[in-house]
């Protein structure tokens, strides 16, 4: 069965339809979901929706676009919205240049932070980079007592041979279908088995052939479709290779 480590249910987009939705989807094949949370409410409300539906886990973070009106305390709570049995990893966090870069230093702050409650809490990582390649490598390089996943990673070939042989995962999302996807494709061919996971985040970055629509975890069968052609193995290998990355990384039950 399927399992979806990058899934924002938590998300207005589902608003109507959320809790129905959940509940269908393990006889669509999806054994488990993960719900990075992205600010402190939605950290809150991913980790609610964990406590209701037992497939359901989720990660507490802050993402580096959120951090306009962070209060003074956000680490300790961060750390206590985290104290549950359903808190899977800290996430997602990371750096994004892409829509502005004017933050920069508090964005590599509150990222590092997070890395170090990351491993006193002895959780994973779920990174966002984007458009910040050099720096998101830089600060991986001196934080070596951290693992986990670079989420829809968008960096080079030669940065994810790196990060591989730092013992990173990497997650592969709907862009891999694209038809400009040939780096992702690429990077995807050099990406061993035992290191790749599958997500749709949800509700956005929807696959080929629902691309524009609100994505969810039922489309991941296009993701791993994709990657069993790149990698000449069967849909059957890629579902059960990469529910074992999940639960060997996020050490679900
Ligand atoms: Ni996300």
């Amino acid at each position: 069965m399927y399992i979806d480590t990058h899934a924002h249910y938590d998300d207005k987009a589902f608003d109507t339809d959320r809790n129905e939705l959940l509940s269908l989807l393990p006889a669509y094949g999806v054994e488990a979901i993960i719900d990075p949370g992205c600010n402190l409410s939605s950290s809150m409300q991913a980790r609610s929706l964990a406590e209701a539906f037992p497939h359901v886990y989720f990660a507490a973070g802050i993402h580096p676009e959120e951090l306009t009106d962070l209060p003074d305390d956000w680490l300790s709570q961060i750390t206590r919205i985290a104290d549950s049995t359903k808190c899977v990893a800290i996430g997602e966090i990371g750096l994004d240049y892409y829509w502005d870069a004017s933050e920069k230093e508090l964005q590599k702050q509150v990222f590092e932070a997070q890395l170090k409650i990351a491993h006193s809490l002895n959780l994973p990582v779920i990174i966002h980079d984007r458009e910040a390649h050099g720096d998101c490598f830089e600060i991986i390089s001196r934080h070596r007592e951290n693992r986990g996943v670079f989420h829809c990673y968008s960096g080079s070939a030669e940065m994810a041979s790196e990060l591989l042989k730092m013992g990173w995962y990497l997650g592969f999302d709907g862009p891999i279908t694209y038809k400009n996807a040939r780096k992702a494709v690429e990077v995807l061919s050099l990406t061993p088995l035992d290191k790749i996971l599958i997500e749709t985040d949800s509700p956005y970055l929807s696959p080929i052939p629902v691309r524009g629509k609100r994505n969810d975890s039922r489309n991941l069968r296009f993701i791993v479709e994709k990657i069993a052609e790149v990698k000449g193995l069967s849909v059957e290998e890629i579902v059960s290779a990469t529910s074992q990355n999940a639960k060997m990384l996020f050490q679900l039950a």
